[in-house]
């Protein structure tokens, strides 16, 4: 990540790690959905810009079978930085590229319920954590790895995927598809 864009991020964290910390007042220590909702949306936004960005510039230097390294969010130091603000952030899919992703009961539900309501952001709250979950849809751009084999993937490209992937089940998607979902958990603190 480049120093820029770390600054860019840390009042945002510092303000974060602030609320998330601050003593019990009459033993609720919880923010608000909007808070959560607004706070779920910038982190959401600036790991998105910051995988475009590398995918863009990847594709643009070497082409779309040499970009394919640079599609895993895990691949920036950005995760480790939340994860010691108590914030974890990922991407999960019912038919994902790296089972790593692969979505869990939870994720399949809000998939589910995604796919039928076509509904925006939204939050699940339990006892020690708020989980902000976002779906994800496929863009024109986005075909070009996960559409068609053979078609819209080109041969290079796909033998770059199967290379790396060999369980890979995230193509034949079509433009507007419910590709997956961004997933950020904050954990609140034990102690409060
Ligand atoms: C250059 C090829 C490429 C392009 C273009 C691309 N992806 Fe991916 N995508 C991948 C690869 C490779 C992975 C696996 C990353 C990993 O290991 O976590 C992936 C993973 C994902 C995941 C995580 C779930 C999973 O299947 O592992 C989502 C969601 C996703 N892509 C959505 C998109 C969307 C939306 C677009 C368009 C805006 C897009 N991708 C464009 C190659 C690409």
């Amino acid at each position: 990540m480049r120093p820029v864009q770390l600054l860019a991020l840390a009042p945002l964290l510092f303000v974060l790690v602030s609320c998330l910390n601050r003593p019990a007042e009459n033993g609720n220590t919880a923010l608000s959905d909007s808070v959560y909702l607004e706070l779920g949306d910038q982190l959401v936004a600036q790991t998105f810009d910051t995988l475009r960005n590398a995918l863009t510039t990847a594709i643009g230097s070497k082409g779309f079978a040499y970009a394919v390294a640079f599609c895993d969010e895990n691949a920036y130091p950005f995760t480790t930085y939340y994860q010691e603000a108590g914030i974890t952030i990922r991407r999960a899919s019912d038919r994902p590229r790296n089972p790593q992703n692969k979505a869990d009961s939870l994720e399949t539900a809000l998939l589910n319920e995604f796919r039928a309501t076509r509904s925006t952001a939204r939050l699940v709250r339990t006892p020690t954590e708020v989980h902000y979950i976002k779906p994800i849809l496929v863009q024109g751009m986005c075909l070009n790895c996960h559409g068609l084999p053979g078609e819209e993937i080109k041969p290079e490209t796909l033998a770059a995927i199967n290379e790396r992937y060999a369980a890979d089940s995230a193509t034949g998607y079509k433009e507007g598809d419910l590709r997956g979902l961004w997933h950020v958990v904050f954990k609140k603190n034990a102690e409060h």
